[in-house]
């Protein structure tokens, strides 16, 4: 009994992976996009007309011929305000509906039996309501697929009025109750009708293929993979769970060693599109971002903030580290190389913050081509992100920066020191100092760096709220379709 629950454990964990990221996009923003082009979709229908159209057919064994012509569109409208789509809650079926329908076509049919009889029609479809399934899903390979599937049945409220042109055709009206214009009729109605979904499949699709699956982090080797695990059709909110982990360009093999927690936050916000990013998310782009080598940072000695009250030079830090001078010579440049040498630590808690081991070499530079490292030492450092959210390249971004007023330095140690032991107390408070240009760098790499949020393309973004949670920091924002 017991092994057989832990089996069922088993493959309930398997098959359904830890998301790093989740995303809930409400119904009402999918409307305002669906409103915003099926104007665009009627006028382009109408624009196009219906070609003429030609049916052959047996009537009473003899083979007859319907050609139907000069069709004109003369009212095609939906109360688009009033059109939505709609997840029926018991099914879980996405729906197209548009509401008051109102279609009125005018032509000439002539039937060749084989003499023509001809004579005008017109087709009026007053008020209906359309309903068109619409299939959400995603592939195997974890990406959206969305189409507008065309109108099932057939429609029975549509009047079609028949006008005869001579007596001939009066009578031959009269005879053949059983003719198949009205069938025809139908078809072209109906075909009308999918020119709709034909005409909102295109864009609907180009919507969804504008989601970046994976996304490669501005300039470093590395990228976030986004595909989709799971999609939930609710009655408010589409609800989606996505990898969220990150993988090195150059080493595509290497798997992060990052273990996802056992528990997934539930998101908090109420606007209509939340995006949330996990603990483990942000746990394996450290992993990336360690891995990579993106963690490591070379300042020059010219390139120091110029209001510190050391100069980065033999001299100016024989104050914080007497021999330095005495060994190497006075005024020459010191350069200093950070590096974290271990995967840093996230934790999400009211604020996102994160621990990093550092080790820096501090490199004089004795000749112009010549460089020594004096010594290394080691520290800690604990800072907090702060971040922005941003419209560009038609995409949002999440904007990264380390907060310099929450940032601290300690635990220093010495570590391979050429110039014999000293006493770090005067140096730990210089470093403050000098770490400054290390968040100042770090930031200037973290702006260009932005996260892409796993989003179709062509949303703007207003009223973005960030909230952050034990676990996971969540992105809300309002959408307008540009
Ligand atoms: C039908 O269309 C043709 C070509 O577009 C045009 O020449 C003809 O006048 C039209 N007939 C009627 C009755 O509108
Ligand atoms: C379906 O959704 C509607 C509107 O959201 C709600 O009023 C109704 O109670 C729901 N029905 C079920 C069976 O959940
Ligand atoms: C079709 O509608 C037009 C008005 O747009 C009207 O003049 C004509 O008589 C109608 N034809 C038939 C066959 O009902
Ligand atoms: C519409 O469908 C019904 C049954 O599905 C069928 O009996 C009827 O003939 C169809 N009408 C037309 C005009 O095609
Ligand atoms: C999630 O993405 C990573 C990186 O691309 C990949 O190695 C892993 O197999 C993905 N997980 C699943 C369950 O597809």
């Amino acid at each position: 009994m017991k092994l057989l629950t832990l089996i069922f454990l088993a493959v309930a964990v398997l098959a359904s992976p830890y998301p790093g990221v989740r995303t809930s996009i409400g119904i009402s923003s999918l409307n305002q996009l669906l409103q915003a082009k099926l104007p665009i979709v009627i006028s382009d229908i109408i624009s196009k007309g219906i070609p003429d159209t030609t049916f052959n057919e047996k009537f009473l064994m003899i083979p007859m011929t319907l050609k139907l012509k000069n069709l004109t569109i003369e009212v095609f409208s939906i109360d688009v305000k009033n059109s939505e789509l709609e997840v029926n809650n018991q099914t879980g079926q996405l729906y197209l509906t548009l509401r008051n329908f109102n279609l009125f076509l005018t032509g000439i049919y002539t039937y060749y039996i084989p003499l023509p009889i001809a004579g005008f029609f017109n087709v009026s479809m007053t008020d209906a309501t359309v309903i068109l399934p619409v299939s959400l899903s995603t592939t195997v390979e974890g990406e959206i697929l969305a189409n507008i599937a065309p109108l099932e049945g057939n429609l029975t409220s549509l009047i079609i009025d028949i006008e005869a042109k001579n007596t001939f055709s009066s009578v031959w009206i009269l005879l053949s109750h059983l003719w198949p214009l009205s069938t025809y009729m139908n078809k072209i109605v109906v075909d009308t009708i999918d020119s709709i979904s034909k005409r909102l499949n295109p864009p609907l699709a180009k919507f969804f293929d504008s989601i970046r699956y994976t996304d490669v982090l501005g300039s470093l080797p590395i990228a976030g993979d986004y595909h989709f695990y799971s999609m939930n059709l609710n009655p408010l909110s589409i609800d989606s769970n996505l990898n969220g982990t990150f993988f090195l360009i150059n080493a595509l093999g290497e798997e992060s060693n990052v273990v996802p927690p056992s528990i997934i936050p539930n998101m908090i916000g109420v606007a209509p599109i939340r995006v949330q990013f996990t603990e483990y998310y942000f746990d394996s782009l450290m992993w990336a971002m360690y891995s990579s080598g993106s963690l490591s940072f070379y300042i020059k000695s010219e390139n120091m903030p110029k209001n510190i009250p050391y100069t980065f030079t033999t001299t100016g830090l024989s104050k914080v580290v007497p021999n330095l001078a005495k060994v190497y010579g006075a005024n020459l440049p010191v350069d200093l190389q950070c590096a974290v040498y271990k995967v840093p630590n996230i934790d999400i808690q009211v604020t996102v913050s994160a621990s990093l081991d550092v080790n820096c070499n501090f490199i004089v530079r004795v000749g112009p081509n010549a460089k020594i490292t004096a010594f290394t030492i080691i520290t800690q450092i604990i800072t907090q992100f702060s971040a922005s959210i941003n419209n560009q390249n038609g995409g949002i971004y999440m904007i990264a920066s380390l907060d310099n007023t929450n940032t601290e330095f300690s635990e220093f140690s010495l570590l391979n020191s050429n110039i014999g032991v000293f006493s770090l107390t005067k140096l730990a408070g210089a470093f403050n100092y000098y770490m400054y240009a290390l968040v100042l760098k770090a930031n200037t790499m973290l702006e260009t760096t932005g996260i892409r949020l796993p989003l179709p393309e062509g949303i703007q973004v207003q009223k973005a709220a960030f909230n952050i949670y034990q676990g996971a920091a969540e992105i809300d924002f309002q959408p307008v379709f540009g």
